[in-house]
């Protein structure tokens, strides 16, 4: 029995606490562990977690103050960290063979390769441990960031299971805008789920141990969908909001489901979405939309002022994707009235990179198609399934590239490590929401959209690949060496 909509608080996902600030960096501790959560009120759910809870702690950050965020595995299968959007030295970008690995399983067990896993095979991938350091420096424009799970060939059921988190940067050059904050700042982690008839989470894996046989079963090799749209972890909630601006950070964690958000109060009269930042940060200046699509992986930086609702009026967020229940997200109750001094700066920020073409040292073409893989049905980039032994792509570390990304159906496709802009869809002027800087570009059926970028940062090996999650799992990633 699913809940009614609007009845569920909306939960802040707790922000953690670091254990050590000493020396200039702020050091935290997770432990992976499985625990049992209440998702559906009265409903007993296993999860996959990271410290406890779906989603995960947040980790506040301030830019170039270096997180160093180590990990303990207590789940029965190994695990790989990513964090999302975050310019990473190469050895904690969470590469997916770069596994900790669970507590209860002994090395020298498993020590000589594990069956079914072919990346343990690959000697440059084998660097695995039971609790693991990961070291970001945040050394990037101040966004909304996310962790999650990598790990080869399982990453789809592994965040399903409830494996992903927040990572905010903050910086100074934010703060001066006095955007809103404290309440008045609301992270949104928007997914869906589907639920067993024992209350767990269902997943059409072909094994659900998840240790031999990756995969889903073939009807769902588009991409697994669930009928309940939770977000922050529950079933469409209500947060009860005074009527002003508020800062709403939308975050897509969802496996496969898009979103087009539309925000409209109880007269059926829409709400401005005023954006202010995509995925990498800042837009120059605010764009306003009636909807935007929200593709797996993409962030929005919103400014939506309830100012205009009166006391005890509604606002829902919609997805117009979704039919029936996933046609709800969630819903602001304005409760009471207040002073607001907040106003939406005409300059945000001054610092975007202003790449040009006609720069760019190389223009590089890659095609997201289907494909066979195997005996079975894989998703490929340029017509082949991953494998960490390839080297797919090499660019020289400060080389500035065009991308030219092509797609059969819809593919949110994510690049590790750089930031990028997006040049032309279909061959016209981008959107208005592919304003700013993005790290995912969700591309439409049959569409081909350029992106440029920069390769600056760091040396070593990186990734780029569809967010879908089941695509991902079914072939859909390529190596990308920086060197
Ligand atoms: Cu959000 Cu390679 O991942
Ligand atoms: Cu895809």
């Amino acid at each position: 029995p699913l809940p009614p909509a609007f009845r569920v608080p909306l939960p802040r996902p707790r922000v953690l606490a670091p254990v050590s600030t000493a020396g200039g960096v702020d050091r935290y501790e997770i432990t992976q562990r499985e625990t049992v959560g209440e998702i559906l009120p009265g409903v007993r759910t296993p999860l996959w977690t990271y410290g406890g809870s779906f989603p995960g702690p947040t980790v506040e950050a301030r830019r170039g103050r270096p997180t160093v965020v180590t990990h303990r595995n207590e789940l029965p299968v190994p695990t790989v960290v990513h964090l999302h959007g975050g310019r990473t030295p190469a050895e904690s970008d969470g590469y997916p063979t770069d596994l900790v690995l669970p507590g209860s399983w002994s090395e020298h067990r498993h020590g000589g390769g594990m069956p079914g896993m072919p990346g343990m095979a690959d000697p440059r991938a084998v660097q695995s441990r039971v609790v693991r350091e990961y070291t970001f420096p945040n050394e990037q424009r101040a966004t909304m960031l996310w962790y999650h799970d990598h790990r080869m060939d399982y990453t789809a059921p592994a965040i399903w299971r409830g494996l992903a988190g927040l990572h905010l940067v903050r910086d100074d050059s934010e703060r001066a805008l006095e955007l809103p904050d404290g309440e008045r700042e609301v992270p949104l982690v928007i997914t869906d789920r589907a639920f067993a008839a024992d209350g767990s989470l269902a997943y059409p894996s072909l094994d659900p141990a998840l240790r031999d046989r990756p995969g889903v079963q073939e009807p769902y090799a588009a991409g697994v969908l669930g009928d309940v749209i939770l977000v922050n972890g529950a079933p469409w909630p209500v947060h009860e909001v005074a009527a002003v601006r508020h800062r709403l950070r939308l975050l897509n964690a969802s496996n496969a489901r898009h979103y087009e958000i539309e925000a409209v109060d109880q007269d059926g009269r829409t709400l401005d979405l005023v954006q202010i930042g995509a995925d990498q940060g800042l837009l120059a200046a605010p764009v306003t939309h009636r909807r935007l699509p929200l593709a797996p992986a993409e962030r929005y930086d919103l400014l939506v002022d309830f100012g205009a609702v009166k006391t005890g009026g509604t606002v829902r967020l919609l997805n117009r994707l979704g039919s029936g229940r996933t046609r709800e997200v969630m819903a602001f109750r304005v409760v009471r009235q207040e002073r607001d001094d907040s106003r939406v700066p005409a300059v945000l920020s001054t610092d975007l990179p202003q790449w040009r073409r006609e720069e760019a040292v190389r223009v590089r073409e890659f095609a997201f198609r289907a494909g066979r893989m195997g005996e079975g049905h894989g998703w490929l980039i340029g017509g082949r399934p991953f494998d960490p032994a390839r080297e797919d792509v090499s660019v020289r570390l400060g080389d500035l590239e065009v991308w030219r990304l092509i797609a059969d159906v819809h593919h949110p496709v994510h690049l590790h490590l750089v930031g990028f802009r997006i040049l032309s869809r279909g061959g016209r002027a981008p959107l208005p929401h592919d304003a700013g800087l993005k790290d995912t570009v969700s591309l439409r059926p049959g569409e081909a959209a350029e992106i440029i970028t920069r390769f600056d940062g760091y040396r070593g090996r990186y990734l780029f690949h569809c967010h879908n999650a089941e695509h991902e799992d079914m072939g859909m990633m390529a190596n990308l060496e920086v060197r």
